[in-house]
């Protein structure tokens, strides 16, 4: 591999976050409780990659992507973003990084999008040239033409989302942290989006980190995905993997000529339902289909059969669930 691309421009190395909450248990009685927000987590990113960040609520997905920006100080471990330590040089990083949070904005309320524009440009201090090529750029391809004079408290969420991601990118950052961007948008303005990112990534090499509750996010964009739970790293490679990680399974849909008792298929493949003459039968997605389609060609009067991939929405929701159970018992 090139080794421009192997330089690890992300880089964390037993990451640790540790939140001290007082509870108030009682009059003038509080507890001390500690929330182990990131525990331990070790990855990196080169450049140029989109990679996907996921976990189920809680797990802490905002509290890496505020360590990563220097919001907030990791309680342990190492933390380098292009070799600088955010929190420390938070102010030297901001000029090479953009930070969209989906559920709240950076931009200013009262002011129309254009004016909240203007001030980054003179608080990143963006050359000109290079500020109206970006925003010309980002109007065109976030379709922010008619937005611009709109005050930020009158846009729609989608609007406003977008309005938000392309102030993040005024001043070039070379990174971009998402955290769910496309959270209460709808399929045509999650589609904008989802084209943008693609774009920016493709010609800038913008290194992208995305946090999503939206598979198809990570499905369209990504091709590395990280998942964390309770604060641990449980997963990280590419999606694909996740189906055998996940030890997930494909249907073979079969239409008989007449309604017949469920087909005695070679375990592990079995039915898993019966409606008149079509049958479903689940087999590992690791396995390949041939012989299961052979062997019932062979023994039953097929009219047509069709397979269907599994849906990383329930390999993931099977993970998350399998992880619950054994931290219960
Ligand atoms: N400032 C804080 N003080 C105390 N606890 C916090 C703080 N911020 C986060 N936490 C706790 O840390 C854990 C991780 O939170 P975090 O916001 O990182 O989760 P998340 O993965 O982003 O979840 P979601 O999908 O709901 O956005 C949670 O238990 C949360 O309650
Ligand atoms: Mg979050």
């Amino acid at each position: 591999m090139d080794p421009f691309t192997m330089d690890p421009f992300i880089e964390l190395d037993g990451v640790e976050k540790v939140f001290d909450v007082r509870r108030k248990t009682g009059f003038l009685k509080r507890e001390r409780h500690r929330v182990r927000a990131v525990d331990s987590i070790s990855f990196t990113v080169a450049r140029g990659e989109m990679v996907g960040y996921i976990g189920p609520n809680g797990a802490g997905k905002s509290t890496t992507i505020k360590m990563l920006t220097g919001i907030l100080t990791p309680s342990g471990g190492r933390l380098r973003v292009a070799g600088i330590d955010p929190s420390r040089e938070r102010k030297r990083l901001a000029h090479r990084m953009g930070v969209v949070f989906g559920q709240r904005t950076t931009l200013w309320w009262d002011l129309p999008l254009i004016d909240s524009y203007k001030l980054m440009h003179r608080m990143y201090r963006i050359p000109d040239a290079r500020y109206r090529e970006n925003l010309d750029r980002m109007v065109e391809l976030l379709d922010l033409g008619e937005l611009l004079a709109v005050p930020v408290r009158q846009l729609s969420l989608g609007q406003r989302m977008r309005g938000d991601i392309a102030a993040a990118l005024l001043h070039d950052p070379e990174v971009l942290y998402l955290d769910e961007p496309t959270i209460g948008l709808d399929v045509i303005s999650k589609t904008k989006v989802r084209d943008f990112l693609r774009q920016l990534n493709a010609e800038r090499a913008t290194t992208v980190l995305l946090t999503t509750h939206d598979l198809q996010d990570i499905e369209q964009l990504c091709s590395r995905v990280m998942v964390i739970d309770h604060g641990r790293l449980v997963y990280d490679g590419a999606l694909a993997g996740l189906h055998e990680a996940g030890e997930s399974e494909r249907t073979l849909v079969v239409d008989l000529e007449r309604e017949l008792p469920p087909i005695e298929a070679p375990p592990p493949a079995r039915v898993v339902r019966v409606e008149g003459p079509r049958q479903w039968l689940a087999f590992p997605a690791s396995a390949s289909a041939a012989g299961l389609v052979a062997r019932i060609a062979a023994e039953y009067p097929l009219v047509d059969l069709s397979v269907r991939e599994p849906d990383i929405e329930a390999v993931i929701a099977k993970m998350y669930a399998e992880r619950a159970d054994r931290a219960v018992s």
